[in-house]
C-alpha cells in the first residue's frame, strides 16, 4: 500500500483524509448525544480493519466499487435485500419517481443499490450515528448519487427531529427500516412518527427482531444491543395504534440462524485484517439464534 501512519493516529488520519477528498457530510438535525445500544459498531469497531477497509475503498483512485460492496453487506440478504425491500413496498417500477425513506440507514448500502434499480426515485436516510451518517454521505458523493440520496443525522425516536425532516422533505411514498428498531426502547413513538411521514397507501417495511417465550432477553440486550423487544402480537398492536390498518409478518428466524452461522464460519477463515470485535459479535449473533432463541422477521404495515 505504501502508506504509513502511526497506529494511534489512525482515526484522525482517516477523518482528515476523507474530509479532504470527499466534502459531503450528512445534514445535521440533532446536537444531543444519545447512547446507541448497538453492539456491532459498523465503523471504528476495530480501528485497524476498518481503517484499511475504508482507506482502500474511498481513498483510492478510482473508487473500489467491488470492495465497497463487500464492506457494506455484512448482513442477511446482501444487495438482494435492497430489491426485495422495494418489491415488498410496491415501489419497483423504474419509471416512477418515488420518494423513499430509510429509517436507520447505516452506511447507506440499501439506498445505493435501490438508486440503481429506480433511476427516477429519491431517497432520504435518517441515521443517528454521526460517523456513519457522514461516511455514507461521502460514499454517496463518491458514487455520484448525492442528488438522489440525502442523509439526515437525526434520531428516529425524537419527534422534533422527525418533524423537522418532514418540514424539509414532505411525505414519502414508502418507508423501510432494517434491523434498527430493535435497538430503540420506545418503538411506539418511532412507528407513530414514520406513519406521519407516509402518504396514504404507503407501506412501512420493518425488518426487525421480536421476542418469543424462550428468548434470552439478557443475552439479547448485552450481546446484541436489543432494547425492550416485543412479541409479534405487541408489535402488531404498536402498528395499529400508530394508525396502520393492516400488518403482515414473515418469520425469518430460521434464515437468520443459518446466515449467522455461515457468516461466522466464513469470517473465521479470513486471516488478514480481521476484526476481533467483529468476530466476537458474529459469534454472539450466531449463538443468539442457535442457542438463545433469538427470533424475528419482516413486517409490512399498510397505511390505507
Ligand atoms: C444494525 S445497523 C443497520 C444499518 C442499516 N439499516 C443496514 O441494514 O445496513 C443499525 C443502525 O441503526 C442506527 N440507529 C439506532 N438507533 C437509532 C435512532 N434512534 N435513530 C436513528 N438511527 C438509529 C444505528 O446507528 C445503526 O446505523
Amino acid at each position: 500500500m505504501g502508506y504509513e501512519c502511526e497506529f494511534k493516529n489512525l482515526d484522525i488520519d482517516l477523518e482528515l483524509q476523507l474530509q479532504n477528498k470527499w466534502l459531503a457530510n450528512s445534514i445535521p438535525i440533532h446536537s444531543d448525544i444519545l447512547d446507541i445500544k448497538e453492539k456491532m459498531p459498523l465503523y471504528h469497531d476495530d480501528k485497524y480493519s476498518n481503517y484499511w477497509n475504508i482507506r482502500e475503498i474511498l481513498l483510492t483512485e478510482p473508487l473500489n466499487y467491488f470492495r465497497l460492496k463487500e464492506f457494506l453487506y455484512m448482513r442477511y440478504g446482501g444487495d438482494e435485500l435492497a430489491k426485495k425491500t422495494l418489491e415488498d413496498m410496491n415501489t419497483l417500477d423504474p419509471s416512477q419517481s418515488y420518494r423513499i425513506l430509510n429509517a436507520g440507514s447505516g452506511f447507506g448500502s440499501d439506498m445505493i443499490e435501490q438508486a440503481k434499480i429506480l433511476p427516477n426515485a429519491k431517497f432520504c436516510g435518517i441515521e443517528f450515528n454521526k460517523r456513519y451518517a457522514d461516511l455514507s454521505a461521502k460514499i454517496i458523493q463518491a458514487l455520484g448519487l448525492e442528488d438522489r440520496i440525502k442523509i439526515y443525522n437525526a434520531n428516529l425516536a425524537e419527534p422534533n427531529h422527525m418533524k423537522e425532516i418532514q418540514n424539509r422533505e414532505g411525505i414519502f411514498d414508502a418507508a423501510y427500516s432494517n434491523l434498527v428498531i430493535l435497538h430503540i426502547d420506545n418503538k411506539s413513538i418511532v412507528y407513530h412518527l414514520i406513519f406521519e411521514m407516509l402518504k396514504k397507501g404507503g407501506i412501512f417495511r420493518n425488518e426487525d427482531y421480536i421476542k418469543q417465550n424462550k428468548t434470552d432477553l439478557k443475552f439479547a440486550a448485552e450481546k446484541i444491543g436489543c432494547q425492550n423487544l416485543k412479541t409479534l402480537g405487541e408489535m402488531i398492536k404498536i402498528a395499529e395504534k400508530a394508525g396502520f390498518n393492516k400488518s403482515h409478518y414473515i418469520d425469518l428466524t430460521e434464515n437468520w440462524k443459518e446466515f449467522t452461522l455461515q457468516r461466522l464460519s466464513e469470517y473465521s477463515k479470513i486471516n488478514q485484517k480481521i476484526s476481533k470485535k467483529k468476530e466476537v459479535f458474529f459469534k454472539d449473533a450466531a449463538d443468539y439464534f442457535s442457542e438463545y432463541f433469538g427470533c424475528g422477521g419482516v413486517f409490512k404495515h399498510v397505511k390505507e
